[in-house]
C-alpha cells in the first residue's frame, strides 16, 4: 500500500496515528539538524518532520523540489500551528521514507503565485495542473458537470453519444476535416456541433436527449473561444419555445444552487434582439447595471421629427453630430467631476484602433443644476440639458456621446457602457444576472455574396406568422443597397440565446421539421435541390418518416464554468487547451506527418 492516507486529511484527532503519505515535495526548509517538508497532493499539504536520525540519509540523497516521496510517521500536534493549512495543526514525525521518483527542477514554481509565465505554464501544462489555481477550476468544471448531469438525468434526459467523423454541419465557421484512409481522396469533418444528430434522434422518437459533447470549430479564436471546446448539448420532442426556456433556466438554477450554493430565485429576464440591440449596442446585453444607450438618431423616436432629424441635436451647426448616421448616448453615474485628463483619457480610450471612434463628446451634469459640455458652444445649456436627460441622467452624472457610422458607433457605445460599468465597479464578478434574448432575425445579410445567410443555423424555425412571408418572396436581393427593404430582412427566428453577465452562454431555436419548409430554407440560403441532396439528403430523407416538431439548446460548458469560476479567459477551464494561434504548445501540435501516411492518404501537399 503506497499510502494511509492524502496530504488533506489528518487534523489534531489523528494524533498519535502511525500513518504513511505519498506526494510531491512543495518545499525542503532545513533547520539545524531537522528538516521540514510540506508534502502535496491532490487534497492538500501536509509538513513532515525529519529527525536528527533520518539527518545522515537526508544528506547523501537530498529532496528536491517536486521528488515523489513516500513517508512513514506518527502524527503528531505541532507548537507553532498554521492557521491557514487545513492540516496545520498537526505534522507527521517520520520515522522511514523513500523516494519514488526524483524530478528535475521545475520551470516555474508549483505555487499559487507562479513564476512562470503563460508560454511556460502552457508549455509545462502537465506541471501548472498541479498548482491549486488551476485544480481548483477544474473541479469547478467537474461539479457543473455533475449539476448538469443530475438535472437532465432527474428530468428524463438521456445521454446518447454522436460521431466525430462526420459530413460538414453549418455553426458558421470552418470545419477541421480528416482524409479518409479507406476512401481516398475523401474527407470526414469534426462535428461543428451534433446539431443534425440530435434532430434525427428526435425523428427516432428519444424525446429528451442530452450530451456533454467537444465540438470542433476552425474559426478565430478569442479569450471565449477555443477551437475544441464542451457543449452541453440538448434537445426535446413536442416543445414549444416556452418549454425550452422553463426547462433550461431549470438547468442553470440548478447549476447554481449546487455548484455556488446560490439561490436565483428571480425569474429570467428577456429581452427581444430588436431591443437588446438598440438599448445596448449588442445582443449579450450584460443587465447588471443600466447606462442605456439613447439613439439621438432613431427614425420614429420621441426625439425625431418627420424629416428624421433629431430634435435634441439636429439644427445647432455641429458638424460631427449633424453629419453622423448615428449618434448615441450613455449617462454614466456619479462621473461629472471627471478631470481634464480623466475625460482626455476616455477620449483616447474612444481613438484606440480596436474601438475606432474619432472623437469623445462629453456632458457634465454637475450637481449645482448647470451643464458643461466639451460642445458648449454649439448647444445651449438648455438643449444640453435635454439630451442628458434624454439619457436618463441625474446631477452628479457624466454624459458620454459617440458619433459616426451606425454599427461601428453602436458596438463603441456598447465597449465603452462595458468600460464604464468595469471601472466603476459595477459588473461584481459574485453577482449572476441571466437574460434570455429572443426574436432575432432569421437571416442575416451577407454583403460579400449579396445573399442571405443563416443568423443561427439553417434548421432554426422562422416565427410561424410568417412562414408565409418566407415561402411567397424570391430571396433573390435585386437592390444590395436597399437590402434592409428585402420582406426577408424582417423574419424573426424562434431562436433564442441566454445570456449571463454579457456572455453568450448557450443558443438554440425551435426548428424546422417539415421536408418543403427545411428546402425553401436551404433555398433562401442560395443552395440548389442537387447541393441540398448532396449536403442534407439524410436530414430530409428523415423528416419524409414521422418527424416530430422540436427544438432544443446547446450551452457553451468551458464559457459557464469560466464565469461561474470569475475568469474571462476559458483556457483556465480546460485541463489541455490549445493557445490562441490553436496550438497545443505541449504536444507541438499541429505538426506535419510521415511521408508514408501522406502516401497512404495519397495526398500531396501543394503548400503555397
Ligand atoms: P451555438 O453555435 O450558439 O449553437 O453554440 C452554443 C454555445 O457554445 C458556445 N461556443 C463556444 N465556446 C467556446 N469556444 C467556441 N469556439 C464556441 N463556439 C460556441 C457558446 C454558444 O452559446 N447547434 C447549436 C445549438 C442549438 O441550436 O441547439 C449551436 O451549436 O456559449
Amino acid at each position: 500500500m503506497y499510502r494511509t492516507h492524502t496530504c488533506g486529511e489528518l487534523r489534531a484527532i489523528h494524533t498519535g496515528n502511525q500513518v504513511t503519505l505519498a506526494g510531491w515535495v512543495q518545499t525542503v526548509r532545513k533547520f539545524g539538524a531537522i528538516t521540514f517538508v510540506d508534502l502535496r497532493d491532490r487534497y492538500g499539504i501536509t509538513q513532515l518532520l525529519f529527525g536528527e536520525d533520518l539527518n545522515k540519509e537526508l544528506e547523501d540523497s537530498p529532496l528536491g523540489r517536486e521528488f515523489v516521496l513516500q513517508a512513514t510517521g506518527t502524527v503528531s500536534e505541532r507548537s507553532n500551528k498554521n492557521p491557514n493549512l487545513p492540516t496545520g495543526d498537526i505534522e507527521i514525525a517520520i520515522s522511514s521514507y523513500k523516494i519514488l521518483n526524483k524530478s528535475a527542477v521545475p520551470p516555474f514554481t508549483i505555487q499559487d503565485d507562479t513564476d512562470g509565465g503563460d508560454d511556460l505554464r502552457m508549455k509545462y501544462r502537465y506541471l501548472d495542473l498541479r498548482r491549486n489555481a488551476v485544480k481548483r477550476n477544474l473541479e469547478l468544471r467537474y461539479a457543473v458537470n455533475r449539476a448538469a448531469r443530475n438535472y437532465l438525468h432527474n428530468q428524463g434526459f438521456m445521454d446518447i453519444e454522436t460521431p466525430f467523423l462526420i459530413k460538414s454541419t453549418p455553426e458558421g465557421a470552418r470545419d477541421f476535416v480528416v482524409p479518409s484512409r479507406m476512401n481516398p481522396g475523401q474527407f470526414y469533418a469534426l462535428p461543428q456541433s451534433p446539431q443534425t444528430f440530435k434532430q434525427l434522434l428526435m425523428v427516432s422518437g428519444y424525446d429528451r436527449y442530452y450530451q456533454i459533447v467537444k465540438c470542433f470549430r476552425d474559426e478565430d479564436l478569442r479569450a471565449d473561444r477555443q477551437p475544441e471546446f464542451t457543449q452541453i448539448d440538448c434537445e426535446m420532442a413536442f416543445v414549444e419555445q416556452e418549454d425550452i426556456l422553463s426547462m433550461f433556466e431549470g438547468l442553470i438554477k440548478s447549476i447554481f444552487k449546487d455548484v455556488k450554493g446560490i439561490d436565483y430565485t428571480d425569474t429570467v429576464e428577456r429581452m427581444t434582439w430588436e431591443d437588446a440591440m438598440w438599448n445596448f449596442g449588442n445582443d449579450k446585453p450584460d443587465i447588471r447595471f443600466g447606462m442605456k444607450l439613447l439613439n439621438l438618431k432613431k427614425p420614429g423616436s420621441v426625439y425625431t421629427n418627420k424629416q428624421g432629424q433629431s430634435e435634441l441635436i439636429d439644427g445647432a451647426d455641429f458638424k460631427v453630430f449633424d453629419e453622423a448616421e448615428t449618434v448615441i448616448a450613455i449617462a454614466v453615474p456619479g462621473c461629472s467631476e471627471y478631470s481634464r485628463k480623466q475625460t482626455d483619457e476616455l477620449t483616447e480610450w474612444v481613438k484606440r484602433p480596436q474601438i475606432g471612434m474619432k472623437g469623445l463628446v462629453f456632458i457634465k451634469c454637475n450637481t449645482d443644476g448647470t451643464y458643461k459640455s466639451s460642445v458648449d458652444k454649439f448647444y445651449s445649456e438648455e438643449k444640453l440639458k435635454a439630451i442628458a436627460d434624454a439619457a436618463g441622467a441625474k446631477a452628479g452624472d457624466l454624459v458620454l456621446i459617440l458619433a459616426g457610422a451606425e454599427e461601428r458607433t453602436r458596438k463603441a457605445v456598447s465597449e465603452l457602457r462595458l468600460e464604464m460599468g468595469k471601472r466603476l465597479g459595477l459588473r461584481k464578478d459574485d453577482e449572476f444576472r441571466l437574460l434570455w434574448v429572443l426574436d432575432f432575425p432569421l437571416f442575416e445579410y451577407d454583403e460579400e455574396g449579396n445573399r442571405w445567410v443563416a443568423r443561427h443555423h439553417p434548421f432554426t424555425s422562422p416565427k410561424p406568422a410568417q412562414i408565409e412571408t418566407m415561402i411567397n418572396n424570391n430571396p433573390v436581393i435585386e437592390n444590395a443597397a436597399e437590402y434592409l427593404q428585402h420582406p426577408y430582412a424582417n423574419i424573426k427566428a424562434n431562436a433564442y440565446d441566454m445570456v449571463l453577465n454579457g456572455n453568450e452562454i448557450g443558443g438554440g431555436s425551435i426548428r424546422i421539421f417539415q421536408r418543403e419548409l427545411q428546402e425553401k430554407m436551404f433555398a433562401a440560403l442560395g443552395m440548389d435541390k442537387e447541393e441540398q441532396l448532396h449536403k442534407f439528403g439524410f436530414l430530409l430523407g428523415a423528416f419524409e418518416y414521422g418527424a416530430p416538431p422540436h427544438g432544443g439548446i446547446a450551452f457553451g460548458f468551458d464559457r459557464l464554468c469560466s464565469i461561474l469560476g470569475g475568469s474571462e479567459s476559458i483556457r483556465d477551464f480546460i485541463a489541455f487547451p490549445k493557445n490562441n494561434s490553436g496550438r497545443d504548445v505541449m504536444l507541438d501540435a499541429p505538426a506535419t506527418i510521415d511521408e508514408k501516411q501522406f502516401e497512404e492518404l495519397q495526398i500531396k501537399l501543394n503548400l503555397k
